[in-house]
């Protein structure tokens, strides 16, 4: 399946959900997550997003493969996102940050 990884975190853009054929994107507060029992790795959400967090869980860097489990777990709890929204309040001061981890609301 393809994974949303770290960078997605306080950022959020939302551009992804809008070509999701099958609508497997699945919102939190501050974070999306795709549902692997659903994704097809169509892979037309990758260049959609504004910073890179998307990629199919092969090609994912050694740092970034826990979202693969993170994907899974809160895509169980968190409900269908299927149309863009605003980006989050603070998008720009995020982004490329490392280490946003931490900040992950479940
Ligand atoms: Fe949806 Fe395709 Fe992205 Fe999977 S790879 S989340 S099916 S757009
Ligand atoms: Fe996140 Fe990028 Fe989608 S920031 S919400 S994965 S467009």
């Amino acid at each position: 399946a393809h994974v949303v990884t770290e960078s997605c975190i306080n950022c959020r853009h939302t551009d992804c959900v809008e070509v999701c054929p099958v609508d497997c994107f699945r919102a939190g507060e501050n974070f999306l997550v795709i549902d692997p029992n659903e994704c097809i790795d169509c892979g037309v959400c990758i260049p959609e997003c504004p910073v890179d967090a998307i990629a199919l869980e092969e090609d994912l860097p050694p740092d970034q493969r826990s979202f693969v489990r993170i994907n899974a777990e809160l895509a169980a709890q968190w409900p269908a996102i299927t149309a863009k929204v605003d980006a989050l309040p603070d998008a720009e001061r995020y982004r490329g940050q490392p280490g946003k981890r931490a900040l992950l609301k479940r």
